[in-house]
């Protein structure tokens, strides 16, 4: 049986345009407040390579940027990113990476043991890209518990619009089922204001969620990346200029609030990238409840750049 969603579509869509924003945002603050409660969450994120194997057309990082300057880190470096994470009061460590061909899984098998066993108390999230499902397995039963891999669009078409026709809409929507089916606590998402994105787009990804009930949501704003074939895009339709983007990336973060009601939703670095004056308390009264604090090693931030400008959420 499937319950009836507190929303019809053309409420969303007159929520995602900016109507009665301020209801909105009360609603979404309400139900995080009876909910998760208001308490900020926060994780240490360590960017653990940016080679990747594929050729999203909007990412920094992807392989046909021969322009960007490479880095992987090795097990002791990651390691001393996870005693930064534990000295900060961070119980959460994000391992995020591209998709390295160099990362084999019997050696992400081992760091993710070592890291489990050297702290059995805190958490292991990988965010490493798509896996068959016995990767994902053996991953889990090396220590990890949750894994973030957005869903980036759940419409086929714009799918296509974005990535390469080497990868595929279908493998990634398997892949979430299968991090689900594991036991992973699973994280989708989406960014806002990517090209051709339209606001149907974005009523078609929020049902998705509802209707997948992730529990981690990652949304941030779309932000131009040099060598990439998206670099001077803008999407006029729903991100004109910055502010545009940032007030409809707080207004989709609401939406995701009230329709996944117990998703930790991060207030994602994109969002104060774009957004260099907005602050995590605006961010909570949108219906946001976890901030990652990258904690990756210097030269290792300014290479992970997926995007112009990136701030490490500082
Ligand atoms: N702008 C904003 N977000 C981006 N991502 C990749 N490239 C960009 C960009 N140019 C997001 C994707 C990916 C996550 C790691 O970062 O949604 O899943």
């Amino acid at each position: 049986m499937t319950t009836a969603s507190m929303f019809s579509d053309s409420e969303i869509l007159e929520y995602l345009q900016g109507s009665n924003e301020k209801e909105l945002f009360d609603k979404a603050y309400r139900c995080l407040a009876e909910g998760l409660g208001t308490t900020v969450l926060y994780r240490g994120l360590i960017e653990i390579s940016n080679y990747c194997r594929n050729n999203c057309l909007y990412c920094g990082i992807r392989a046909g940027n021969t322009s960007a300057s490479r880095y992987r880190l090795d097990k002791e470096e990651i390691l001393g990113c996870c005693k930064r994470a534990v000295e900060s009061g961070y119980g959460t460590f994000v391992l995020q990476g591209g998709e390295d061909n160099k990362h084999s899984i019997e050696w992400l098998e081992n760091l993710v043991k070592t890291i489990h066993s050297e702290y059995p108390n805190h958490t292991i999230t990988l965010s490493l890209g798509e896996k068959s499902k016995d990767d994902y397995i053996r991953l889990y039963e090396a220590g990890a518990r949750r894994y973030l891999l957005r869903h980036e669009t759940a419409t086929r078409q714009h799918y296509y619009q974005l990535h390469p026709d080497s990868m595929s809409f279908e493998n990634r929507m398997e892949c979430l089922r299968n991090l689900k089916e594991i036991g992973y606590e699973t994280g989708a998402g989406m960014m806002i204001g990517s090209p051709y994105q339209t606001y149907n787009h974005l009523l078609s990804d929020l049902r998705f969620l509802e209707n997948f009930q992730p529990d981690m949501v990652g949304v941030g704003p779309f932000i131009n990346a040099d060598n990439t074939p998206f670099s001077d895009y803008t999407n006029t339709l729903l991100a004109p200029d910055d502010e545009a983007s940032i007030r409809l990336t707080l207004r989709v973060i609401a939406l995701v609030r009230l329709l996944v009601p117990k998703a930790n939703i991060p207030a994602t670095t994109a969002l104060f990238t774009l957004g260099k004056s907005i602050t995590m308390d605006e961010c909570v009264k949108a219906g946001a409840n976890v901030r990652m604090f990258n904690v990756s090693p210097e030269d290792a931030k300014e290479k992970y750049n997926i995007y112009n400008g990136k701030s490490d959420g500082k």
